[in-house]
């Protein structure tokens, strides 16, 4: 194998690909990272791209012989609300498209795999405060519960047959820079362009429900972190805790409100607050700080400050 990194971001137009993918463009060469989703994105990459279902295995594998890969991030799946709404879907999606992938690393036909779990692996029998890494994982969602059962995977493949994959549990993730795409946590980003349009927000989690949440940096600091760290740094081969803040509907609602005076919100929980009620309200993520030097940079009022600032000058240039 070549002893240049060559990448693979599978799910490249989503929340987080769309982010992770131009990072991993500005540190290893745009000509060194392709992309890859159901459609080509509206924009003109600057990476690579191509056209590919992680479903479609014979394609898959052209792809990874054509470019050379060497890492992997997998990031296509079915979140925990379309998950609800599609279940054997996101079952098929979230646990096929894992199983290809740990396969072509099995084959040593790429090195090393990053794959994201969730803090939906939680349920209501774990505890609701500093969830420590081994609490009990009863999930209530498709979503969650195939997210289990591919930490389960990630971890036979690694002690069965030596496959370097890595993974972190991500809170909530909140950006300025891409949509979600069918979260129980979307909430959090979608109050920020209401809020910047100077338009009334309906909230469809109650103003009390608080989560364990991520600004995108620092998940793609995470994400950067623990696919650099030496591989026997990394302890946990099913998928680590990761946490930084934890806020409710309301708390973020005023924090907006100190930069925003009129913002208004109003509460209409719908069947995603159930979903959520069932999820811990913060992390203990200590094995991450201590396997490979995790932290976060951004407390709430530095998030919101900066996603303001950065979602105004975004407005401005495209004029709405
Ligand atoms: P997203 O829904 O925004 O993006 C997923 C992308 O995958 C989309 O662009 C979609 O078109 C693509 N996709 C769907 N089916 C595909 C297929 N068959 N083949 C190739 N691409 C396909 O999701 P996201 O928020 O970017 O999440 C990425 C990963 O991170 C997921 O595994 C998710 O479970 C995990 N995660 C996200 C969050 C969060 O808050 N965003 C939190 C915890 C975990
Ligand atoms: N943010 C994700 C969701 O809401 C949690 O994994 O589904």
């Amino acid at each position: 194998m070549s002893s240049q990194k060559k990448i693979l971001v599978i799910g490249s137009n989503g929340q987080i690909g769309t982010v992770l993918t131009n990072k991993l463009g500005e540190k290893y060469g745009y000509e060194n990272v392709v992309g890859s989703d159901l459609r080509c994105p509206e924009n003109q990459p600057k990476f690579i791209f191509e056209e590919c279902s992680v479903l479609d295995k014979d394609q898959l594998g052209l792809i990874i012989k054509k470019y050379n890969i060497t890492d992997v991030y997998l990031l296509a799946a079915y979140l925990s609300a379309k998950g609800e709404k599609n279940v054997n879907k996101a079952w098929d999606l979230n646990i096929n498209g894992l199983r290809h992938i740990l396969n072509f690393a099995k084959d040593k036909k790429i090195e090393k795999i990053f794959w994201p779990s969730s803090i939906a692996v939680f349920g209501p029998t774990t505890p609701k405060n500093n969830v420590d890494q081994y609490a009990r994982t009863e999930p209530t969602t498709i979503y969650g519960v195939s997210k289990l059962a591919g930490e389960s995977l990630c971890n036979y493949y690694y002690n069965k047959f030596a496959v370097d994959v890595r993974s972190i549990r991500y809170p909530g993730l909140i950006g300025w820079e891409s949509m979600p795409g069918g979260g129980t946590t979307d909430y959090a980003v979608d109050i920020f362009h209401a809020a910047i349009k100077n338009e009334e927000y309906l909230c469809f989690l109650s103003e009390d429900r608080k989560l364990p949440m991520m600004y995108m940096n620092d998940a793609i600091k995470a994400t950067i972190g623990i696919m650099d760290a030496p591989s026997e740094f990394i302890k946990i081969r099913t998928s680590y805790n990761l946490s930084s803040l934890n806020f409710s509907p309301k708390q973020i609602e005023e924090e907006i409100k100190k930069h925003i005076r009129n913002f208004k919100v109003s509460y209409n929980p719908d069947f995603r607050d159930q979903l959520a009620k069932d999820w811990p309200q913060s992390i203990n993520d200590n094995h991450a700080r201590n396997d490979w030097g995790w932290e976060p940079n951004f407390n709430l009022p530095q998030m919101v400050n900066d996603i303001i600032l950065n979602l105004k000058n975004r407005y401005k240039k495209e004029k709405i």
